[in-house]
């Protein structure tokens, strides 16, 4: 039911003139259509056995924290055994648990725990390549079938007497062509990733074969789903054309050097995905249970190719657009309301209809977003993010508002940094983000009994850190639990969307229902105040709104509770506030 006052301004609006896009929402059915997804950097989230590295009992030790913050699913990153290369990337034996990490007792007893708590878990799944030391490169790498068809070969070219690679493809950790050379074989391997990484051949259905066994070993297990890696790179071009010259002024070994037209999102790539997702609901079926399970995919690429894997049963292409402009290697700007704005209607704009969108700010591959956009700009964008219809993925610390760790070319481990040099490293390094959680002021920040952990930890854990978030009055922490706790509404799950970008300085977002408190969120992004009349933007609002949620920089704290006046509302330099329209009944 509507409030009167609105139903008359309904009528009165009918033909008022405001150019707000109203989305149609897709009303979460399933479990995961609401998720809070929690990405786990396991290494750095919890040690249990003073190691100085996190593993899967630290894990179980802190469900709580997910309970208490709201969050409904985790994700684990790769737990698998592994040279540990690319922190874990370069999977060894996909049907194991690295010893760094525990054993697959210890994974067993947490899916228990976590299904015992009501918590999902989903596990990466990265198959687009194994580490060199699989067993099965190892066998490749002798000749043994069918295991050398497992991997992409290529004899070679002559160029005179001189024997080279086929083409002219570049790998994306920077270290130059995909191809390596393997005297024995006297043939080169392809790696789209590190040389340490050697590409699966996703032409060969042996692979298929082979992969579908791994899912279902995990699915034995108990796990809700998966997180798909690398997604855009399966398949690579039959023809082995060269790539273009881009235009970026790069050296000759960076990956930017050329246009990914023959070694990225290929057309073959998107039917092995759904091959996958059929394979899983099957494996439901046939166990007689209706458990839904659900995979997210990793796709950073340009809109259109990310959009078509939601026609290929993925729930969740990722939402990269706040993190990399299209390309795996170029970094996205958030410099203006309008960049903002525009990076989150680009998403409602392309979805198909029916599917489900999803937000995510960080992850390990990028600086961290406090340190992209500035702590008081962090909460803002998590408001809207958390408050738009979809599953938000939220990377472990960003809840505190933790910043980019500084680390020397010294103490850095990165593959992706290494293989650059000391005065351009940290330009690609991806060691900031991933440095321990900070759970307390103890030492190691409560991380670990060891003072001595395998990435350092932040020097501002003395006061960024979960129990002091816990303690203040107002926080990181307090605040994205406040607006994770809004989406158990039935205005989040069913209200309209309208966006809008308000002199260039506000990015406002509403969500409205007949007969529900309507919830507004409003960021200024710049640094002057403004007021602004709500009803210039957005129809149907009631006269007055309450602060609910207010960032701590906004100056506002001590708002919270008070109502506002639609008409005349004054959103603080750097502020954001999130509003709960005064209108049903029963508003407490
Ligand atoms: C994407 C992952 O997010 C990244 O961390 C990793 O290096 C590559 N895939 C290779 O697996
Ligand atoms: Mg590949």
């Amino acid at each position: 039911m509507m409030c009167a006052l609105q139903l008359l301004f309904l009528i009165l609006a009918a033909t008022a003139s405001i150019n707000a896009v109203t989305y149609d929402v897709t009303v979460p059915t399933e479990w995961w259509q609401e998720n809070v997804l929690y990405q786990l950097w396991v290494k750095s989230f919890k040690d249990s056995d003073g190691d100085g590295k996190g593993d899967l009992n630290g894990i179980k030790s802190k469900l709580s924290h997910f309970v208490d913050l709201g969050v409904t699913c985790i994700w684990l990153s790769p737990i698998y055994e592994s040279p540990m290369v690319d922190s874990g990337y370069d999977i060894s034996n996909y049907t194991s648990v690295g010893t760094n990490f525990g054993t697959l007792d210890d994974f067993d007893a947490l899916i228990a725990a976590a299904h015992e708590l009501g918590l999902k878990v989903i596990v990466d799944f990265v198959p687009n390549h194994t580490s060199e030391e699989h067993e099965w490169f190892v066998k490749a790498k002798q000749g043994i079938e069918p295991y050398y068809s497992y991997y992409v070969w290529n004899k070679g070219v002559y160029y005179g007497d001189y024997l080279s690679y086929p083409n002219n493809w570049l790998d994306i950790f920077n270290e130059g062509t995909v191809w390596e050379w393997v005297e024995e074989r006297e043939a080169y391997y392809l790696h789209q990733f590190g040389v340490h990484q050697p590409d699966l051949n996703w032409t060969n259905p042996l692979v298929m074969a082979e992969i579908k066994n791994v899912l279902t070993f995990w699915l034995d297990r108990g796990v809700d789903g998966f997180r798909i890696d690398a997604v855009p790179y399966f398949v690579e071009s039959s023809t082995l054309k060269n790539e273009s010259r881009s235009n970026v002024d790069v050296d000759s070994t960076n990956y930017l050097y050329l246009n990914h037209t023959q070694t990225k999102d290929q057309p073959e790539n998107y039917p092995i995905v759904k091959e996958w997702k059929e394979h899983i609901n099957n494996y439901a079926a046939a166990k007689g249970n209706d458990e839904v399970r659900f995979i997210c995919t990793e796709a950073v690429s340009d809109i259109e190719y990310v959009m078509k894997w939601y026609d290929y049963g993925d729930d969740v292409p990722f939402n990269f657009f706040f993190i990399r402009n299209g390309d795996i290697a170029i970094n996205v700007v958030l410099d203006t309301a309008q960049d903002i704005y525009n990076i989150f209607v680009k998403w409602l704009d392309h979805m198909p209809s029916d599917k489900t969108a999803n937000w995510l700010l960080g992850n390990h591959d990028i600086n961290r977003i406090a340190s992209r956009v500035g702590l008081y700009r962090t909460d803002g964008l998590h408001f809207i993010s958390l408050l738009l219809p979809g599953v938000f993925t939220m990377y472990n610390g960003d809840e505190l508002g933790m910043t980019d760790t500084y680390l020397t070319w010294e103490e850095t481990t990165d593959v992706r940094a290494c293989s650059t040099t000391n005065t351009t490293y940290t330009l690609y390094s991806r060691d900031p983000a991933r440095t321990p959680f900070q759970w307390d002021n103890t030492t190691s920040a409560g991380f670990s009994t060891n003072s001595t952990t395998y990435l350092k930890v932040n020097p501002n854990y003395v006061t960024v850190n979960l129990a002091a978030e816990k303690e203040a009055d107002f926080s990181h922490y307090k605040n994205i639990q406040k607006a994770i706790r809004l989406r158990d509404t039935t205005v989040w799950r069913e209200g309209t969307v309208d966006i809008e970008v308000i002199d260039d300085q506000i990015v406002a977002m509403a969500r409205q229902l007949d007969g529900e408190d309507p919830i507004v969120v409003l960021m200024n992004w710049e640094n002057s105040t403004t007021t602004i009349d709500l009803d210039d933007y957005f129809e149907n609002l009631p006269d007055t709104l309450e602060l609910v949620i207010a960032d701590m920089y906004s100056g506002l704290n001590d708002n919270v509770g008070d109502t506002y006046d639609k008409s005349s509302l004054e959103i603080p330099e750097h502020g954001s506030m999130v509003l709960l329209g005064v209108c049903s009944q029963n508003h407490h």
